[in-house]
């Protein structure tokens, strides 16, 4: 029965196939970035189909994507596991993609220290899944999500794209890995490929209507009992991590236009942040200031796999893609 409906839906979907929009795949689309980035997308416009099989993602960003985007042909959601490359190269089959932006992965560092095959498998081997079903249906442009861990701990700040690449966690290693792969395989394609290697978005859920709400509103309502510190004995001027804190709606931005700016036979590599170390304090400061609530903070012990301090240098990608951080 769900069977006939995927086919009937697909079908719909085909009929109704407007020409000329920019159809693009965004894997993992149900999660954080991603939904905020299918959100983006289908403003400017674009048509997105969004793959994602729910384990991390939430279905409520779906929903309120579908409630906002109702015309046939805009936006499509497909529950799938990227792991399964049968079901993945149907996707491919049914749908002419014009692009791929890839979100979907398992993203916690220190879950990655505990299980690391599930980091390797969802991260590594589903890229190459991907990069597979691309080639087999002539995909041609891939935006990556990468991230700064995969530079690991570097000694000298702010991080550049010259900065050698030494994660020290299986997710950073899952993710090198993956940006390696993507850039051999390119060399043998005329692909047009773009890597971001994305700095620290605190979280927030995609709401009704579209509005963004992220940890420190939902602590300072109450929704969440409060924010937690996870380390305190860093050696930084407070103790704690120093992040780049950059705002999602930012990211999403850099997705946006690295994809308008992709060429055939051309890798970028560009880091994605506002080139300002912040400590975990000063977020946390800054999100009762912003709040005006007393926001209850728990101070926990180091989280494994992680680093003291960490920020990029955005001026690459300010200068070749005209970006910049807007939010912080
Ligand atoms: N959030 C950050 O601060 C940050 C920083 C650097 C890089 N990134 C990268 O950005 C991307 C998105 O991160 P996020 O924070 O939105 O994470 P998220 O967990 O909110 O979203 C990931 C989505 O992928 C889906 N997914 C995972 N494995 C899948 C599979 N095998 N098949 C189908 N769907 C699958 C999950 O269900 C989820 O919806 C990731 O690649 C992550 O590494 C995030
Ligand atoms: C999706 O991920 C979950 C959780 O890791 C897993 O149990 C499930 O088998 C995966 N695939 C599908 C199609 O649900
Ligand atoms: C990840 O990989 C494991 C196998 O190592 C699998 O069981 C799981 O369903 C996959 N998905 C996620 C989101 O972890
Ligand atoms: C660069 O981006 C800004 C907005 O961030 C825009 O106003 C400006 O026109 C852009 N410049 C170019 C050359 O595209």
């Amino acid at each position: 029965m769900f069977f006939f409906r995927r086919i009937l839906l697909s079908l719909l979907w085909f009929s109704r196939h407007e020409t000329g929009v920019t159809h693009v795949l965004v894997t993992g689309g149900a999660g954080y970035i991603g939904s905020h980035a299918a959100l983006r997308l289908l403003k400017d416009p674009y048509r997105v189909t969004i793959v994602d099989n729910l384990s991390r993602g939430n279905m409520g960003a779906v929903k309120i994507l579908q409630k906002l985007f109702p015309e046939p042909g805009r936006l499509q959601f497909i529950y799938a596991d990227l792991g399964d490359a049968k079901s993945v190269n149907k996707i491919f089959a049914e749908n002419a993609f014009d692009a791929v932006i890839h979100f979907a992965a398992v993203a916690y560092v220190g879950e990655s220290t505990l299980e690391p095959l599930r980091y390797y498998h969802n991260i590594t081997s589903n890229t190459l899944v991907i990069l597979e079903a691309m080639a087999a249906h002539h995909v041609k442009t891939l935006i990556y999500s990468s991230t700064c861990a995969t530079y690991g701990e570097p000694l000298k700040m702010p991080i550049t794209e010259q900065t050698p690449q030494m994660p020290i966690n299986p997710y950073g290693k899952a993710k090198k890995m993956s940006e390696d792969i993507i850039i051999d395989f390119s060399k043998t394609t005329n692909m047009a490929v773009m890597i971001l290697r994305l700095e620290k978005a605190p979280r927030a859920e995609l709401r009704e209507h579209g509005r963004i709400s992220g940890a420190c509103f939902d602590a300072a309502r109450g929704i969440i009992p409060g924010l937690k510190v996870r380390g305190t004995d860093y050696k930084t001027a407070d103790g704690t991590c120093i992040r780049d804190y950059i705002d999602v709606t930012d990211l999403v931005d850099a997705h946006v236009l690295a994809l308008a700016n992709a060429k055939p036979g051309k890798v970028g590599i560009y880091n994605v942040g506002t080139g300002k170390g912040r400590s975990v304090k000063e977020f946390v400061e800054a999100c009762k200031k912003a709040t005006g609530v007393d926001i209850k903070v728990e101070y926990l012990s180091r989280r494994p796999g992680d680093y003291a301090e960490v920020y990029s240098d955005p001026t690459k990608i300010r200068r070749e893609l005209n970006w910049t951080a807007k939010v912080y």
